[in-house]
């Protein structure tokens, strides 16, 4: 996909945004966990959802639409299989997440080693652990983890650091062992605990403390209805959107869950205001606010996810900003791109630092993660001339049902096309030339 952004426009208006990808990918995960159906609402329809309804079809379910295009129901077809496809696998690391309840479910699975955005490492030392407290024998063989147990048991597991995904496979997990299974140091996102109400609702108790939880899992789980949460990373995208390209923009979202970003913009000097579900960014675009200091943290702190698209927005303030990133360790490849279009970044280890320059000048710059694009989307909007952003692997769909039309909608001015076309029209110019 190749997009065209006409910069210099500003946004104005109000989006109501889609279900939490994040939440959405352990949610159908966990319905692997019962025979009963499951119905959820509000999924969103991005490319990583596809992919993992495509996975649990494989696996012996069938993923009905209901109603409306967000609603699904999941009923069982055949009893679980063990392994999932490796080509599925390979392009989402939630598909990581499925090897604890299929263990949990048929005592034995297969995974494929995840792939996903290449922002880090990414080991899954702390998936393993946890399954292996819970009485699952694990090897890896080549590039295939298998589990497989004769009995799981419940256990105490401190994760060294707040997984996402660790947290959410061991709570799934957990959640159909009989007894008393605690996690120390969990991840506190509201994915994980928009997770945790499902695995309650389908017959498991679980208890939320501040950085603990505790889960009596149940012999058996049973089917149930759930509405995912609105995501925050897209409804934070939409403010730093409002931000960098000025304006006057609302989203319709949960604000509790964007504490961090809105009090950063605030302290950075943005007009925000925040209603019981909605947050409203006035802006009079670049230059009009201040550098400052963003660390990105897990949850409470400010979002991994939202990282790229601030060092866009700050790329134009005034002063300087230090930008670092203590959840994953390579997650600055916006930033040679964002200097493309003159932006002045030097990157040390895991820190940013960013002077702020006046203007950005239209180029083509390419998207490596679904958030990095994103970041370029948003570069564009403020910069001068054209930007092309090239996302030839879909990273930007994986994540947004459709940032540049939700953009165009609010006044933006984004052409978007497919990569074929862009070939052709290359074409058609080269024979021109
Ligand atoms: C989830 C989100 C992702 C977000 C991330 C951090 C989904 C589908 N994706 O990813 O968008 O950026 O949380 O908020 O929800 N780690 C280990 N060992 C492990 C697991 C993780 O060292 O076993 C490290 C990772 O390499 C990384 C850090 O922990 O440096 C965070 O990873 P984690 O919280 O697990 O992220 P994900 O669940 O993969």
């Amino acid at each position: 996909m190749k997009l065209t952004i006409y910069g210099g426009r500003r946004l104005f208006g109000d989006l109501t945004v889609d279900g939490a990808k994040n939440a959405a990918l352990p949610l159908l995960a966990a319905t692997l966990l019962t025979d009963d159906d499951i119905s959820l609402q509000n999924i969103p329809d991005v490319g990583d959802v596809r992919t993992m309804i495509q996975i649990l079809e494989h696996l012996g379910k069938r993923v009905e639409s209901a109603h409306s295009r967000e609603s699904y129901l999941i009923r069982t077809v055949e009893p679980p299989l063990s392994s999932a496809p490796e080509h599925l696998v390979r392009r989402l690391r939630a598909s990581f997440c499925l090897l604890g309840p299929l263990v949990a479910r048929t005592g034995l699975a297969q995974i494929s080693l995840p792939g996903g955005c290449p922002i880090g490492v990414r080991p899954v030392d702390l998936h393993l652990k946890g399954l292996r407290a819970l009485g699952a024998q694990i090897e890896s063989l080549g590039n295939l983890f298998q589990a497989q147990t004769h009995k799981l048991h419940p256990a105490e597991i401190y994760l060294d650091f707040p997984s996402v995904g660790a947290t959410e496979q061991i709570m799934m997990t957990a959640a159909l062992i009989p007894g008393r299974t605690v996690i120390s140091n969990a991840a506190q996102d509201p994915e994980v605990h928009d997770l945790a109400r499902l695995l309650i609702k389908m017959g498991a108790g679980i208890m939320i403390e501040p950085g603990r939880l505790i889960i009596e899992g149940a012999p058996r789980l049973q089917g149930t209805s759930h509405r995912v949460i609105p995501d925050r990373i897209t409804a934070g995208t939409f403010l730093i959107a409002g931000a960098i390209a000025g304006g006057d923009v609302t989203v319709h979202c949960q604000p509790l869950h964007l504490e961090a970003l809105m009090s950063k913009l605030d302290e950075l000097g943005f007009e925000i205001q925040e209603h019981v579900e909605s947050i409203r960014i006035v802006s009079e675009g670049p230059g009009s606010y201040n550098g400052g200091r963003v660390e990105a943290r897990p949850y409470p702190g400010f979002a991994t996810d939202l990282q790229p698209q601030m060092m866009a927005l700050l790329a134009l303030a005034r002063g300087t900003t230090t930008i670092k990133e203590t959840v994953w360790e390579n997650r600055f490849s916006q930033a040679a791109e964002l200097a493309q279009m003159g932006a002045q970044i030097r990157i040390d280890g895991s820190t940013a630092t960013i002077e702020g320059v006046e203007y950005l000048r239209g180029t083509e710059v390419r998207g490596s993660d679904t958030r990095a694009g994103a970041a370029l989307v948003l570069a564009g909007l403020a910069a001068q001339g054209l930007t092309t952003v090239l996302d030839s692997e879909e990273h930007i769909a994986r994540g947004y049902a459709d940032l540049p039309g939700e953009l165009n909608r609010l006044g933006a001015d984004i052409i978007v096309e497919e990569e074929e076309k862009a070939s052709e029209e290359k074409e058609v110019v080269g024979g021109r030339g």
